[in-house]
């Protein structure tokens, strides 16, 4: 039947979505991104923070609606609600032909048979605690920038995350899995790889991934510098991202495997999420802002070059204005290159969700505009440092804003929108020089 799928949240989700769609293809089903057309409609959902939740709840609710003129549409959620409501989800949309959760995606194919047939609704939210790699390998062809899972789930538990609960056990994929999936999406088109993982530096810590005969060749002992150093060596590849990082592992190894490895990006994003030690303790990330910048300065010590973007929550149950004074200090002290700035939402069976959320909405907003103009003023002036120099650039396609001109990314993941030249492709590597800068964009012209 002819499908398509809506995705919220995070690169994980995305990432997710492909598979789904890759797994239904070979199930003989049909993809369109026309939701018109479809037959079925899936949403891929996300439980970040409340808003996330009702938004993928009220776009099923509206595509649910549809069946009252077409009753055999049909209505399918999957993803991080599906795990955190399991069979409640239906209390929200009584109308849904199936639930699935997080790690039972593989069954997805069978489970559209059964409500053909008449079998539904079906929810499903099994915990599977190893890859199936039917269901996490697949990908779409000619893709330029491809995601490769190498860790479900997430162990850390964040006072204030929903994710540990909805993402299951942490479980590191086998190497040998990960680099075959490397090479097929290199080898159908991509030049870009990003390993996705809640906590990429936790691959290989709950489980054994390499074998203890394994030799690095640069000699790496920890697990995901062999990773990198092995995904590095993939024949066609050009670029190498991560995400997310966490600072309590970023170690001299590490940092070191980043500079030596010569597809390795020069960026990497490190959730700080308070520059507050009394904050970033309550919300037990297992840091403090020393040890931050400890992490930091290993990295730059290796790579001068080094980009940082980061994650930042504004109030956090009990988050004084003084608190809050000092995130805004240590962000200017760190002079990242972008923050993604969050005001803090209660997710229901956190720890944090026992505690008062005594911040109000206003005062939120007001810290989070106050961050975000900082972070502006501090993008423009870093942006246009780069303003006479040759930066290079992979060709992602045209700008979404203005058809006439390109768009593709620095190494240190930069936006830059640049005039085309004859014969340019998507998936070229251009030098481009920068001409002027934005806090989140720069401009410049082909050499
Ligand atoms: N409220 C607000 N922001 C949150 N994040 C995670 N949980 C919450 C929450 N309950 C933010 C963190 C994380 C990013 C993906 O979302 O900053 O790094
Ligand atoms: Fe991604 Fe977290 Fe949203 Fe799930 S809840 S889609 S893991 S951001």
């Amino acid at each position: 039947m002819k499908f398509s799928i809506r995705t919220y949240g995070c690169q994980m989700n995305e990432r997710d979505s492909e598979a789904i769609e890759a797994l239904l293809v070979q199930n003989g089903h049909e993809q369109t991104d026309v939701e018109a057309e479809a037959e079925l409609v899936i949403v891929n959902t996300c439980t970040i923070r409340e808003k996330a939740e009702s938004k993928a709840l009220g776009k099923l609710g509206i595509l649910c609606a549809r069946k009252r003129k077409d009753p055999n549409f049909m209505v399918g959620a999957v993803g991080c609600v599906v795990q955190r409501l399991e069979h409640e989800i239906l209390g929200f949309v009584p109308k849904l032909d199936f639930a699935i959760g997080t790690r039972s995606k593989a069954f997805l194919p069978e489970i559209i048979d059964v409500i053909k047939s008449g079998g539904g609704p079906v929810v499903d939210c099994g915990n599977e605690v190893e890859f199936n790699e039917k269901a996490w390998g697949e990908h779409k062809k000619g893709e330029l920038t491809a995601f490769v899972n190498i860790i479900l789930g997430c162990e850390r538990r964040c006072a204030y995350c929903i994710v540990p609960s909805v993402r299951g056990v942490e479980w590191s994929r086998n190497p040998e899995k990960v680099l075959e999936e490397v090479q097929r999406v290199v080898d159908i088109g991509a030049k870009e790889v990003t390993l996705l993982g809640q906590s990429v530096l936790q691959y290989g810590v709950r489980n054994k991934t390499w074998a203890d005969d394994y030799v690095s060749q640069r000699g790496y002992k920890e697990p995901f510098p062999r990773l990198l150093e092995s995904v590095d060596s993939t024949s066609g590849i050009e670029r190498i991202r991560f995400i997310s990082s966490h600072p309590s592992r970023c170690t001299d190894e590490f940092a070191r495997a980043m500079a030596e490895l010569p597809n390795v990006c020069e960026h990497i994003h490190l959730p700080l999420q308070s520059g507050s030690d009394e904050v970033l303790k309550r919300m037990r990330r297992g840091y403090n802002t020393q040890r931050y910048q400890e992490a930091v300065a290993v990295i730059r010590k290796y790579m001068p070059d080094l980009a940082i973007t980061t994650d930042i929550i504004v109030g956090f149950p009990g988050e004084t204005e003084e608190q809050f004074e000092d995130t805004k200090k240590f962000m200017e002290e760190m002079n990242f290159d972008n923050a993604y700035i969050f005001k803090y939402s209660t997710r229901p069976g956190t720890p944090a969700a026992e505690w008062e959320d005594d911040v109000s909405e206003e005062e939120k907003t007001r810290r989070n505009q106050i961050l975000l103009e900082d972070q502006n003023i501090r993008g423009q002036k870093i942006n246009e440092q780069l303003i006479g120099s040759s930066v290079e650039v992979l060709v992602e396609g045209l700008s979404k804003r203005n058809d006439q001109k390109f768009s593709g990314r620095t190494r240190t993941n930069k936006i830059v929108i640049f005039d085309g030249i004859d014969d340019l492709t998507v998936g070229d590597l251009v030098k481009v020089r920068i001409l002027s800068a934005m806090p989140q964009t720069i401009y410049g012209e082909i050499e």
